[in-house]
């Protein structure tokens, strides 16, 4: 429940509220390139930690950023660790679900067509160059449509987000519309959501790489969640997506630079965990699939999952002399980006941020 709640319920309840600080949800207008007009929710909570990460949380199918904000645990969290949390409301007036089938809205920076995720990336730019934000600690996670859409940010824009959760939703491109029709930006896929679409890994792969042609830099780590009985997006979706990321991440195929690591009961009881990560780093996961066993399409919200994942909860190390977890840092990937942009970008630590953020600022200011 948010802060903000609290404060509404009861007078008693208004005493303790009082003493804790309060964040604000302002709409932003913002002098951003945002072609599907999305509205811009930001939770600025009353403490900010310096250079604060930044999650976004696109809202689920019929849902808004306001039913997110309220129904989610993010607000409270956002006041605990001090980090940001933008709340996209999606512009489809016909169901409120994310453009995750349009050619734009699967490409890295489209040139012209208009597509959901540019707009919702530059509310990312925008809010790191306004708040100070740290470029390097950018999350999604989403439910459903969020789930889905957090998948399609993650491929398109790797270069942005540091992390993805997806509870309950497709692999990358899988509800793209027919011959990815540019004016079919609410387009259902019924194929893929009954778990009808299914290709090889290096099939899930090309589809991915084709969102950001030419690009080798690091990828983002992966957490995914799905119900054995989902009832919306069939559970197939959770094999096909999990072919995807660990083709995506080198993560598949060869028994002796993978290690898949299967624990029960994790972490609730019937939910199974498979951990992946390159042998002799198996204490950096990359990628994570969670099946659900009996669980429907109302997989739920796993808050305090996907903050642990990000390492929201990681205030200046925790003292402990390291890190937070950020992009860039870490990964099964990281011997394959010497030689390209990107990895210019990596092996030159100091300037890594300035110069790749100077990179997309100017893609971003070149298509106002
Ligand atoms: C976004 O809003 C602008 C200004 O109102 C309008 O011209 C444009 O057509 C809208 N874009 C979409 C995709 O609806
Ligand atoms: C906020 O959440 C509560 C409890 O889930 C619900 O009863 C209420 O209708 C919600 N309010 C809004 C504005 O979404
Ligand atoms: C786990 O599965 C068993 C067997 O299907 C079932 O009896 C039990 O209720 C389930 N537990 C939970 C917490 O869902």
């Amino acid at each position: 429940m948010s802060p903000f709640l609290l404060l509404c319920l009861t007078p008693t309840l208004t005493l303790t509220a009082a003493a804790v600080p309060t964040g604000s949800l302002p709409k932003i207008s913002a002098d951003i390139y945002n072609p599907t007009n999305i509205t811009f929710y930001l939770y600025q909570p009353a403490r900010l930690t310096p250079n604060p990460p930044i999650l976004v949380s696109p809202h689920w199918c019929h849902g808004s950023a306001l039913a997110v904000y309220n129904g989610s645990s993010y607000a409270k969290l956002a006041e605990q660790y001090g980090f940001l949390v933008i709340f996209p409301d999606s512009p489809n007036t016909d169901d409120h679900c994310w453009d995750v089938s349009s050619r734009a809205t699967l490409s890295h920076y489209p040139a012209t067509e208009p597509g959901d995720t540019l707009g919702i990336v530059n509310m990312v730019h925008w809010t790191i160059k306004q708040y100070a934000a740290d470029a390097g600690r950018v999350f999604v996670s989403g439910v459903s449509s969020g789930a889905m859409m957090t998948e399609v940010l993650l491929g398109a824009y790797p270069d942005v987000f540091a992390a993805g959760t997806a509870f309950a939703g497709v692999p990358f491109g899988c509800f793209a519309s027919p011959e990815n029709d540019k004016t079919r930006r609410g387009y259902w896929n019924d194929d893929c959501a009954r778990g009808k679409i299914t290709k090889s890994p290096a099939e899930w792969k090309a589809v991915v790489e084709g969102a950001y042609p030419g690009y080798r830099g690091w990828r983002p780590k992966l957490q995914i969640f799905h119900g054995t009985e989902d009832d919306v997006l069939f559970y197939p979706n959770f094999e096909e997506s999990i072919k995807q990321w660990t083709a995506v991440l080198g993560l598949n195929g060869d028994a002796s630079w993978t290690t898949v690591a299967k624990t029960d009961d994790t972490p609730f009881a019937n939910w199974t965990k498979y951990a992946y990560s390159a042998v002799g780093h198996g204490d950096e996961t990359w990628f994570e699939a969670y099946s659900a066993k009996g669980v429907n399409h109302n997989i739920g919200n796993h808050e305090e999952i996907a903050v642990k994942f990000f390492e929201l909860d990681c205030v200046s190390g925790n003292g402990e002399g390291r890190e937070c977890f950020r992009w860039g840092n870490g990964g099964p990937l990281g011997n394959s980006l010497k030689g390209t942009e990107e990895g210019a970008c990596l092996e030159v630590a100091e300037f890594r941020l300035n110069s790749c953020f100077k990179m997309r600022n100017h893609v971003v200011d070149s298509r106002r």
